[in-house]
């Protein structure tokens, strides 16, 4: 096929501008819009009442996907999970005998690692489930259920569209869980379908902080390494931000757990380390808060993603702060995502990198 960038200048960005669309597209594969009940895919029925553990595994940015899932299904449907980068689960022995779903989160469906855990866990003899966006491929043909991203054809080596669509049908999925499971009544359904489904809405408010954010990456291109933290929800962004920054513009970043920070990276913090805080104000806000306040009194830089209420509840002075609008936690990831990417793809620019096709990196990795 042949896709074009239009008037955009990399396909990162014209992805990161398509988020609107393709997360309406594949809430719309999961939700039925006019009733407002989950659905799932023409043929991929699964009863989640009879799950009693899934695991999760993938690689790169669909691993940090795989890991809001986790999030999700164990907040919205109480389904206990494990989480493996797939190089390990394929290794790792662990004894499945309570998983009674594996589940891979794949862009392309044809990375090795991620596919030679499928084969292991068939061998094992688990049902398997696989989210990915080109339906074609050899993840989609081999797993028992298929769970397609409308994301539509995603070039851009880092991924962008894809991560917040795996994202968009993980929600759904764990929503239609907790249904099954009776952790989710009927009027809570459609009230969590009508919140995801503020999505799009949202994500176009975040792609126009675009300008703020080219300010910042002008100062984030002048640094060597930056620190990225996050809690809760916010905790895989928090990482997925970090991975985000590295590939594309080769500034060494690192994504922790806010509650991490004082077992090691704080011995990093001086006024040259950049710390990008992913903190809407959600259920973990005020313990994050508390952690930025850590890096204030070091002198080290705090920037800060939140909403209107955690900005202006005054936690650091000083901080330059990206004011996301407020949502519902469920969204909090999906839309967190968009700043982060503009955040990488213009920090890249300014570092004169090739954006699309960054050094050593390939779109979908086929070796082990
Ligand atoms: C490569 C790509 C990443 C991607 C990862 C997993 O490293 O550069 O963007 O997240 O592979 O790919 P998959 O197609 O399985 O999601």
């Amino acid at each position: 096929f042949y896709v074009d960038k239009g008037n955009y200048r990399h396909f990162m960005q014209k992805e990161i501008y398509e988020q609107p669309e393709v997360l309406s597209h594949t809430l719309s594969s999961f939700v039925d819009m006019t009733t407002g009940a989950t659905r799932l895919p023409k043929g991929q029925a699964i009863d989640f009442s009879k799950v009693r553990r899934i695991a999760l595994s993938a690689c790169g940015t669909g691993f940090y996907a795989a890991l809001v899932g986790r999030y999700y299904f164990e907040r919205y449907a109480r389904i206990p999970c494990d989480l493996d980068v797939a190089s390990e689960f394929r290794y790792r022995e662990s004894p499945l005998s309570d998983v009674d779903l594996a589940l891979f989160v794949s862009q392309s469906g044809e990375t090795a690692d991620t596919l030679a855990s499928l084969r292991y866990a068939k061998a094992e003899g688990l049902k398997t489930a696989a989210i990915v966006n080109v339906v074609e491929s050899t993840i989609a043909r081999e797993a028992d259920l298929v769970f397609p991203t409308l994301a539509g054809p995603e070039i851009g080596v880092a991924s962008t569209k894809a991560f917040t669509c795996q994202l968009m049908a993980l929600a759904a999925l764990a929503i239609r869980a907790g249904v099954d499971r009776g952790v989710i009544s009927g009027d809570e359904e459609t009230e969590f379908t009508r919140i995801l489904a503020e999505a799009p809405r949202l994500a176009n408010e975040a792609i126009r902080l675009e300008g703020a954010i080219e300010a910042l990456a002008r100062k984030m291109a002048t640094r060597r390494h930056a620190l990225f933290l996050g809690r809760g929800f916010s905790y895989p962004l928090a990482l997925e931000g970090a991975l985000k920054l590295k590939e594309i513009s080769y500034i060494h970043a690192e994504g922790y757990a806010a509650g991490e920070l004082k077992h090691g990276p704080i011995a990093l913090i001086d006024e040259t380390m950049p710390v990008v805080v992913v903190a809407p104000h959600d259920r973990s806000f005020e313990k994050t808060a508390s952690n930025v306040q850590e890096v204030a009194a070091r002198g080290g830089e705090i920037i800060l993603f939140t909403d209107v209420k955690g900005a202006s509840s005054g936690i650091v002075d000083g901080a330059e702060i990206i004011a996301v609008p407020e949502m519902p936690e469920i969204l909090t990831p999906i839309v967190y995502a968009v700043p982060l990417q503009l955040l990488a793809y213009h920090t890249a620019i300014q570092m004169g990198t090739d954006v699309d096709q960054p050094r050593n990196l390939a779109k979908s990795v086929t070796v082990e």
